[in-house]
């Protein structure tokens, strides 16, 4: 665990160069968008990427990435690159037997060709399960702010969104609501031990299966069809089941931890079930307990029989507000526990991607000794600047949703959110906007981070949009928003 850091280094002064380091910001932007058949379509993953490697793929247009891209550029009206985007991706979703309905992970022109990765292309060979379930959450925030109905309730459109829900909503061994996936299958794209149910697909499941309902009712609308109808029942009871489930499973307080460690083993049978996942006590890591403090609440990284992952992930917690999945006092719990625990998760360059990292033997065992997720480092506890806006914009919309709730947390909240902004506009431009920083306080850059990293640049534009430009624009994050 690292040592507690005193406030007073935290803090940051505002910078007199904030107009500089906008237009600065702004114009690496603008070079990061690149065409397809003449058409601008998205921003490859980083401006600068090593030359010796030219099977590198920082160069392309990864669908993840391009999450912040895609939301700022609609906030500066530029819609049609986005539908342009969406287009591509639908033309590019896998159609091969095996894999139909998949979107890629990443795609790039080449000699007049696309070229899209499944995961055939990438280290480890990983298909990306996350770039599949932000397409219909970015597709449905296209429609909802340009009011294209016309695009969402087109047949190309109508039919994507079929051929995804085919991947989720089918019998499986398992009788429950959630999606197995393999390690690495998301952002977190090297060994992890991060297979299963983790956090972030879940929930990104959850955000996904919301914007596809949306999607169906708007074309519902316009024409009667049974099968639209049943794929909405379903649609609307899985999201249901799938929400109680992660409540159940994955939402933590001091209380419930408490419950937990006293909860008996070894139950069989239908009636008894107050510890389905046979969960032993012990595996309860003694951390949580200062982590939790009084009146904090997270949802942890994962559920399987006997072995619940407790690390804190930032993005799947920061999406859980985001999508409406936490409730509004347990999206407070949760800001609490970021305050509390803000010198692990901000420190010198918000903000962490996990906590805690694994280490020794543990990081040995689990990353299959990669050192590039060496303990503090990389996905394994290291520093995305990257992430700070999700977790920006669950605050202000949870403000704007709930405008007297707790005047004094969100008051402290907003304030940290604010330090971080300047803490980014003071540090990223002389670190060249670079993808991670290292170590417990995240003060070194990446050892081996690319600079002149795309979500890094846009990710600090969309903070500042939110925060200086237009503070209400913050609803065009809102799932539960209709049209
Ligand atoms: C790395 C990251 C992944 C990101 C990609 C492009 O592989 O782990 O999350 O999408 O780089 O930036």
């Amino acid at each position: 665990m690292a040592r507690q850091f005193s406030q007073e280094q935290l803090r940051v002064r505002p910078s007199s160069r904030e107009e500089s380091v906008l237009c600065t910001a702004q114009e690496l932007f603008e070079r990061t968008l690149i065409r397809v058949r003449g058409q601008l379509v998205g921003s490859v993953a980083a401006l600068e990427h090593p030359r010796r490697s030219s099977a590198a793929n920082y160069g392309e247009v990864f669908l993840r990435d391009n999450v912040p891209v895609m939301l700022y550029l609609l906030l500066q009206g530029r819609t049609e690159i986005v539908r342009n985007f969406l287009t591509v991706c639908l033309e590019l979703q896998s159609s091969s037997y095996q894999t139909r309905g998949v979107f890629p992970t990443s795609f790039v022109e080449e000699d007049g060709h696309l070229l899209a990765d499944y995961g055939q292309r990438s280290i480890g060979r990983i298909t990306s399960v996350d770039a599949s379930l932000w397409w219909p959450v970015l597709c449905w925030l296209y429609v909802k702010y340009s009011r294209d109905t016309s695009f969402g309730t087109s047949q190309k459109v109508q039919r994507g969104v079929q051929l995804l829900l085919d991947l989720v909503l089918h019998p499986t061994f398992e009788g429950t609501p959630v999606l197995f996936v393999p390690d690495c299958s998301f952002m977190i794209d090297r060994p992890m031990d991060v297979w299963g149910a983790p956090l972030e697909v879940e929930v990104l499941l959850f955000g996904c299966l919301r914007c596809c309902s949306q999607l169906m009712e708007l074309a519902k609308q316009q024409q009667q069809s049974r099968l639209l109808d049943q794929r909405l029942v379903l649609t609307h009871q899985w999201l249901h089941d799938l929400r109680s489930y992660l409540l159940k499973h994955y939402w933590v307080t001091s209380k419930t931890l408490q419950v937990l460690r006293r909860r008996p083993t070894e139950q069989y049978g239908e009636h008894q079930h107050e510890n389905e996942f046979n969960v032993q006590p012990q595996v309860i890591p003694p951390w949580l307990q200062d982590w939790l403090d009084n009146r904090g609440g997270y949802l942890i990284g994962n559920m399987r029989t006997g072995r619940p992952d407790f690390r804190f992930y930032s993005l799947g917690n920061s999406l859980a507000c985001l999508f409406g999945l936490l409730t509004a006092p347990q999206q407070r719990a949760l800001f609490r526990l970021v305050l509390h625990n803000r010198d692990h998760l901000m420190a010198q360059m918000p903000m962490r991607i996990c906590h805690p990292p694994m280490d020794q033997a543990e990081w040995s065992n689990k990353t299959g000794s990669d050192p590039k997720n060496w303990p503090w480092s990389y996905h394994n506890g290291g520093h995305w600047p990257s992430l700070l806006w999700y977790l920006g914009g669950a605050v202000l919309l949870h403000e704007q949703r709930n405008p007297s709730a707790d005047l004094l947390l969100m008051g402290q909240m907003k304030a940290m959110v604010e330090e971080c902004y300047w803490s980014q506009l003071n540090q990223l431009p002389r670190q060249q906007w670079a993808e991670y920083f290292d170590g417990p306080t995240g003060t070194w850059v990446g050892q081996q981070a690319r600079t002149y990293q795309t979500w890094t640049i846009v990710g600090f534009l969309l903070l500042h949009h939110f925060l200086r430009v237009k503070p209400e624009d913050v609803s065009l994050l809102d799932l539960e928003e209709k049209l």
